[in-house]
Parts: structure tokens; C-alpha cells; sequence
């Protein structure tokens, strides 16, 4: 059996992560493909529960470091209780984010150490790592119109542009640095032109 591919949608706000992954799934499941899709930070029971307590409005701010590793820790149960067993029976996995997410907000972003995240990261996951990163980037106030546009915010929605700019700056960097899986794509345009940029590059990844 051929294990399955995992695949990571990253990028800043209404950058259309949620809306590509969906169209995907559904391009892949049409070549017969068997697709789970997943988000971050969720995906189980248990990490759905800690996401809850990152997004929760009504708690007082939480140090930097709580929030890395409560991510970190929802990571932990998404990758050993869902991701490697979906892949192991040759299942592809599209994650809404993963690991990237927090070196770019909690590093770039809030400027937690990148040697202390570093040192987190190899210490939860090992080597494991996704086969292909899809970045979606668009100009930060693009994709802010489209997220007011959806209406409710959450905590991390009402951070301000200067965090986004920062936000997308590291990701940027993170594509450069890691160019081997990461991909850019241009998200500006409308929503079938990124879904067929995003088919162009997933298409090399079929078995023929
Ligand atoms: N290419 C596009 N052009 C115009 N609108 C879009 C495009 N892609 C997505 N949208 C719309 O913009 C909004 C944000 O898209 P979506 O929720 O997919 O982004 P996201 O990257 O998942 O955002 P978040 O990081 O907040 O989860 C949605 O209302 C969606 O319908
Ligand atoms: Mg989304």
C-alpha cells in the first residue's frame, strides 16, 4: 500500500484556506483520491477541547509561551491519533494549518524565541513534516475585507494589521527557507482561479 500524502494550507487571514481546501478534497475525490480533511489547532476530540480554551474570548489574554504550547500539545493528539494513521492506510490528509502556524504567529508574530520553538517543535514532532505546504499570500487588507466580510471575530481576528504584516512577512520567509515542500500561491484572485493554481501543483503529486 502507497501511504498517503499530507498536505498543509497555510496563510494569514481570509486568505481562502478554508474555501481551497474543501475544493481540493473534491478535485482529488474526483480522481480517486481518499481524502480526510483536517484543521489546526483540532482535528480530535482532545485537541478540539484545547482549541476551544486558544479561541475563547472570554479568558484574559494568556502568555505567549501557554499558547505555543497548548498548540504544540493539540499537535501531539492531531498528528499520533489522526494524521499518521490516515496516511499509513493511504489516505491523503489536507490540514487547515499545522506547524508553520505557530513558528509565524507565535514566532514572527509575538516574537517568542525561534530556538526555544525550534527546540518545542523537534521535541513533539521528530522529523515529521508535511509533503507539500501550500501557501496562500495575498496583501494583508485583502484578506481582512473578506474575513469582515464573513462577520464574527475571533481573538486572534481582532489583532492588528502591523501583527498581520509581520504574520505574512514570516510566512514569506518560511516559504523561502523551507522551498523544498512549500509552495506559494497568488491568492488574490477570484476563488476558481487559486483553486486551479492550487490543482497545477497538486497534479505533479498523482499517481499516474
Ligand atoms: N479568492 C477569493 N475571492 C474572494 N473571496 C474569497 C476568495 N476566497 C475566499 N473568499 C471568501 O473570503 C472569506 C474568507 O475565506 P476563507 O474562510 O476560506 O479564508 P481562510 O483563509 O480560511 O480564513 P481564516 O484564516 O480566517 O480561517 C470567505 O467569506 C470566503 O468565501
Ligand atoms: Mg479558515
Amino acid at each position: 500500500m502507497t501511504p498517503g500524502r499530507f498536505i498543509t494550507f497555510e496563510g494569514g487571514e481570509g486568505g481562502g484556506k478554508s474555501t481551497q481546501i474543501e475544493k481540493l478534497a473534491d478535485y482529488l475525490r474526483g480522481r480517486g483520491v481518499s481524502v480526510q480533511v483536517t484543521r489546526e489547532p483540532g482535528g480530535t476530540e482532545v485537541a478540539e477541547a484545547i482549541r476551544r480554551v486558544l479561541l475563547d474570548k472570554s479568558l484574559p489574554a494568556m502568555r505567549a509561551d501557554t499558547e505555543l504550547m497548548l498548540m504544540f500539545a493539540a499537535r501531539v493528539e492531531h498528528v499520533e491519533t489522526l494524521i499518521k494513521p490516515a496516511l499509513a492506510s493511504g489516505d491523503w490528509v489536507l490540514s487547515d494549518r499545522f506547524a508553520d502556524a505557530s513558528h509565524v504567529y507565535q514566532g514572527a508574530g509575538r516574537g517568542v524565541d525561534e530556538t526555544r520553538l525550534d527546540a518545542l517543535h523537534r521535541w513533539s514532532l521528530g522529523d515529521f513534516e508535511p509533503d507539500l505546504t501550500l501557501l496562500l499570500d495575498l496583501p494583508v487588507e485583502q484578506g481582512m475585507a473578506r474575513v469582515r466580510q464573513r462577520g464574527v471575530k475571533d481573538r486572534f481576528e481582532e489583532e492588528q494589521t502591523e501583527f498581520f504584516e509581520r504574520v505574512r512577512a514570516g510566512y514569506l520567509a518560511r516559504a523561502a527557507r523551507f522551498s523544498q515542500r512549500f509552495r506559494v500561491i497568488d491568492a488574490s484572485d477570484d476563488i476558481d482561479t487559486v483553486a486551479r493554481r492550487i490543482q497545477t501543483v497538486v497534479d505533479a503529486w498523482l499517481p499516474n
